[in-house]
C-alpha cells in the first residue's frame, strides 16, 4: 500500500519526484461500530487511527512535515509534545536520516511513547513545565536554529493529516457528524480543511477534557489537567481554526469529564473489541454524551445519521491507564481443580 502522499499526491503540495518519507501511514480501518450504533440510534464507524505506523494520526502529519524538511535540506527537526508527535517525529526523522529532539512534559506522558522517542532514536528532553510552555519555547529555538518544527503550527502537519478526511468519504460517502478529541487544535483544523476540498460539510464535534478546556471555557488554561495526557493542552496553537471549523460547520466543542473519558474508554474494547489510548476515547464520550443533534438528523432526512469517531491513537501506547482501569489478574496454580476454579469462577 502507498503512503498518503502518494495516494492523495494531486491535493498535497508535493510531486512524486520530492523526496517523500514515509512509513505508508494512512489508509487507516474505519470500522463500524454496531453496539455503540445501538446506544446512540445513529449509524457509527470508529476511524482507528491508531492502525498507523507508530500507532497515531501524527503519522499523516509527519510524512508531510519531514518530506517538505527533506526538499529544503533540512538536517533536523524538533517538537513539542504530549507523547504522539515526538514518538512520530523520530519514526520519520530516523527514517529520513535526520537527527530529531523532542520537547516532553516531565512525568506527564505516556509510557509507550516514551518508549518510542528513545528507540526511534530521537534526543528526549523532559521538560520541566508543560506542554504550552514546551511549544512557546521550541517555536523560539526553530526561530534561532536551523532546525525545522514539526508541530501542528508547520502547515505540511495539516496538509497530511487532511487526507483522513478524503479516506473516510472516499469508503463510504458523505457523513452527518464527526466526533474528534482536540488538544492543540491541529487535527481538527486538518479534518476541517479536508472536508471543505472534497465539498463536503459534516457536523464537526470536538471534545475537550474537562479540565483542560480552554475552547470551551473561551481563556487559555494555565495548569491544564486530565487522565488524558495526549490532550493536557491549555492554550492550544490553532485555536482560531479550531473555533471556525465548527462554527462553519454547525457543530460544538464541548468538555467531557475524565470519570465520562474512562468509561468511553474501557467500554469500547470490552463491546467493540477496539482498545484506542485516553484522549482517543474522548470522542466517544462526547458522543455519548451529547448524542446526535436534532438538526444533524433532520439533515439525514430520516435515514440513520451516518457518524464517525475519530480514535487518534493505539490503546497499547498507554499501559499504565490501562492497568489503573481493570481488574487485575488470577494467580493460579499448576493444576486442573485450581485451574477449573479459576476458569469457570
Ligand atoms: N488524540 C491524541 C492521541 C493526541 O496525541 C492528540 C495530540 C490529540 C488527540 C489532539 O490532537 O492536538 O491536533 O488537537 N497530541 C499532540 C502530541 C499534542 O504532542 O502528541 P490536536
Amino acid at each position: 500500500m502507498a503512503g498518503l502522499i502518494e495516494r492523495y499526491i494531486d491535493r498535497l503540495p508535493f510531486e512524486l519526484s520530492d523526496p517523500i518519507v514515509s512509513i505508508e501511514e494512512g489508509s487507516t480501518p474505519l470500522v463500524p461500530a454496531p453496539r455503540l450504533s445501538e446506544r446512540v440510534n445513529a449509524d457509527v464507524y470508529l476511524k482507528i487511527e491508531g492502525a498507523n505506523p507508530t500507532g497515531s494520526f501524527k503519522d499523516r502529519g509527519m510524512t508531510g512535515a519531514v518530506s517538505a524538511a527533506a526538499r529544503e535540506g533540512a538536517k533536523a527537526v524538533i517538537c513539542a509534545s504530549t507523547g504522539n508527535t515526538a514518538a512520530s517525529a523520530a519514526a520519520y526523522a530516523a527514517r529520513a536520516g535526520m537527527t530529531c529532539a523532542v520537547l516532553v512534559p516531565d512525568g506527564k506522558i505516556a509510557a509507550g511513547k516514551l518508549a518510542q522517542a528513545l528507540i526511534y532514536g530521537a534526543r528526549v528532553i523532559a521538560l520541566a513545565g508543560n506542554f504550552d510552555v514546551a511549544l512557546k519555547l521550541v517555536r523560539e529555538l526553530a526561530d534561532r536554529h536551523p532546525i525545522s518544527l514539526v508541530n501542528s503550527v508547520n502547515d505540511f502537519r495539516i496538509e497530511g493529516q487532511k487526507t483522513a478526511s478524503f479516506e473516510i468519504i472516499d469508503e463510504i460517502g458523505s457523513i452527518d457528524v464527526m466526533c474528534i478529541p482536540v488538544g492543540n487544535a491541529g487535527n481538527i483544523t486538518a479534518y476541517w480543511k479536508g472536508y471543505k476540498e472534497y465539498g463536503e460539510s459534516p457536523e464537526l464535534n470536538g471534545y475537550q477534557a474537562e479540565g483542560a478546556a480552554p475552547l470551551v471555557l473561551g481563556h487559555p488554561v494555565e495548569h491544564p489537567e486530565t487522565v488524558a495526557s495526549a490532550i493536557r493542552i491549555g492554550n492550544p496553537a490553532r485555536w482560531e481554526e479550531a473555533m471556525a471549523a465548527v462554527t462553519e460547520s454547525r457543530g460544538q466543542i464541548r468538555a467531557v469529564s475524565d470519570a465520562e473519558i474512562l468509561d468511553a474508554y474501557t467500554w469500547l474494547p470490552a463491546n467493540e473489541g477496539v482498545f484506542c489510548e485516553p484522549a482517543s476515547a474522548a470522542s466517544v464520550a462526547g458522543l455519548l454524551k451529547y448524542g446526535v443533534s436534532d438538526a444533524a438528523r433532520e439533515r439525514a432526512e430520516g435515514q440513520r445519521p451516518k457518524v464517525v469517531c475519530i480514535l487518534t491513537g493505539n490503546g497499547l501506547k498507554d499501559p499504565d491507564t490501562a492497568f489503573d482501569n481493570v481488574g487485575s489478574v488470577i494467580p493460579c496454580a499448576p493444576e486442573m481443580s485450581a485451574i477449573e476454579a479459576a476458569v469457570l469462577g
